[in-house]
């Protein structure tokens, strides 16, 4: 049996279409990671490039972005579910720089091909536990007080 994938559901809406796109494309990273694993063939630093390439763009510009989203489209912009939403994200933010320096570590270091999984295997079980707890937790409930905004609500 193969990693979990997941499967876009429309009770994960946010209601902002840039957000939804963007959590989309997270989903599509971790899926693809888990095709790379599940494949069963050695993995190479250069299949895992599309990975952190990916951590660095959701780190610097969808964080961003979805809390000016959010935080224009709320009621009171300064709400405690904004503020630890910016706070989870700044967490983030600085585990993907660790991720970043594990894999260049990994590159100067000649990494056996075992290292390299092991490596994409807990890259893979971060995003799954970020998506789980963040995108499906913090950010739907973020939204939710956008939703309840009468100039946005749905
Ligand atoms: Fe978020």
């Amino acid at each position: 049996m193969g990693l979990p994938r997941f499967v876009w559901q429309d009770a994960y809406s946010t209601g902002i279409p840039e957000v939804d796109m963007q959590h989309r494309m997270l989903f599509q990273e971790v899926n693809r990671l888990a095709d790379v694993l599940d494949a069963g063939s050695a993995i190479s630093l250069r299949d895992l490039n599309g990975s952190l390439a990916f951590l660095r763009y959701y780190a610097e510009w969808h964080f961003g972005r979805e809390e000016q989203l959010f935080e224009e489209r709320a009621d009171n912009p300064k709400h405690p579910l904004l503020c630890a939403n910016r706070r989870a994200h700044a967490f983030f933010i600085r585990l993907a720089t660790k991720w970043y320096r594990r894999y260049l570590d990994l590159r100067r270091q000649n990494a056996s091909s075992v290292e390299i999984r092991k490596f994409a295997l807990d890259l893979y079980y971060e995003l799954v536990d970020w998506i789980e707890n963040h995108v499906l937790q913090v950010d739907r409930r973020a939204a939710a007080l956008c939703k309840t905004c009468p100039l946005h609500g749905a």
